[in-house]
């Protein structure tokens, strides 16, 4: 098979009507912090105990096409044996892989990072592609703040990501190009519509430079927020108008899916969200779907806590949530379902 090709069956699975992403890529440190809120300190074992609980859910396929895997994950397998990425493809979900190796202050623009491993991204994406991943992801962060991101941290962000998805495509690897503007702060929806349409835009231009086939990509953004210490309430229509109006400003209609990270949003914000986008836009050039890491995960964690017998338990719950973000992503979820099952 050619690589446009190859590209675009990868697509095809990822792409599909009420299902959207896992994201369960935690880095070490990050996992560290989920586990160490439910008081467990994290060890690779428990690490592995947990990854397999999400990868062998009963059903999860229904709901979830693709699973973005840590490093770590790759490599390792579950008490059978079997080898974790397995347990994804043997629910018809594609194994992905987070392949940036997290910021660095970006010297000359204070306050902004940059996401490092460009340097040799492409023999690390060969050895990925033979454990099973087909899909890859990078983020970018940008801090808001009166005087960030910088004009030169939005262009050096831009130039990464556009460099990490062209990378991608050239070994067959779907890219989904993760520029998040953050939640944290006390800035205005306002502001965090204006950072993001230049983010945005900034995007759309290095990739185009770097020559890549936007058909075969995914974009993963945050949506337009209040500031999480902001004052200012805005309710589920204003945030689904606000992201919307963004998007269509500047992501070409070439994009396949749009599937949002949660950012920090609880379960039930980050749902009724994007519920709201598919109503409001039944018609848009692009799928809406999701991408959530804590979103889906975190109601999961606290019914788990690290003990065996809660495993089933714990199925039970993702299971559920991303049932329920399947409905938004077709436009039929209602908060009332929260509290009854279907
Ligand atoms: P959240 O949904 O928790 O924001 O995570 C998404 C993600 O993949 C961060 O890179």
């Amino acid at each position: 098979m050619d690589i446009s090709s190859e590209l675009q069956v990868t697509i095809n699975d990822l792409v599909q009507p009420g299902k959207g992403i896992l994201a369960a890529d935690e880095s070490e440190p990050t996992i560290a912090k989920r586990f160490k809120a439910i008081g467990l300190t994290s060890t690779e074992e428990l690490r592995r105990a947990y990854r397999t609980l999400l990868l062998s859910t009963p059903g999860i396929g229904r709901f979830i096409s693709g699973i973005i895997l840590f490093e770590e994950t790759l490599g390792q397998r579950d008490d059978n044996g079997k080898p974790l990425p397995a347990l994804a493809i043997a629910q018809g979900i594609v194994p992905g892989i987070k392949v940036d190796k997290g910021i660095t202050p970006l010297p000359g623009a204070p306050g902004d990072n940059v996401t490092q491993g460009l340097d040799g991204l492409g023999a690390r994406l060969k050895n990925y592609k033979a454990l099973g991943a087909r899909f890859a992801k990078w983020r970018e962060v940008y801090p808001v703040s009166d005087s960030n991101p910088t004009m030169l941290g939005i262009e050096v962000n831009a130039e990464a990501l556009a460099q990490y998805a062209a990378i991608c495509q050239s070994e067959g690897i779907v890219p989904i190009v993760e520029p998040e503007v953050l939640l944290d702060g006390n800035h205005t929806m306002e502001r965090c519509s204006e950072v993001t349409e230049h983010v945005l835009h900034a995007v759309f231009h290095a990739l185009h430079r770097h020559g890549v086939l936007l058909e075969l990509m995914l974009l993963k953004p945050s949506m337009i927020l209040p500031g999480k210490e902001c004052t200012e309430r805005v309710n589920v229509e204003t945030v689904a108008r606000e992201t919307l109006r963004v998007l269509k400003r500047t992501v070409p209609a070439a994009v396949p899916s749009i599937n949002f990270l949660s950012g920090g949003q609880t379960p039930q914000q980050a749902t009724a969200h994007l519920d709201a986008m598919n109503r409001q836009c039944s018609q848009a050039p692009w799928g809406l779907s999701f991408s959530y890491a804590r979103a889906l995960q975190e109601p999961v964690i606290a019914c788990w806590s690290g003990n065996p017998s809660q495993v089933a338990a714990a199925q039970q719950v993702f299971y559920r949530r991303a049932e329920l973000n399947s409905l938004a992503r077709q436009g039929k979820y209602d908060p009332k379902m929260e509290s009854t099952s279907l």
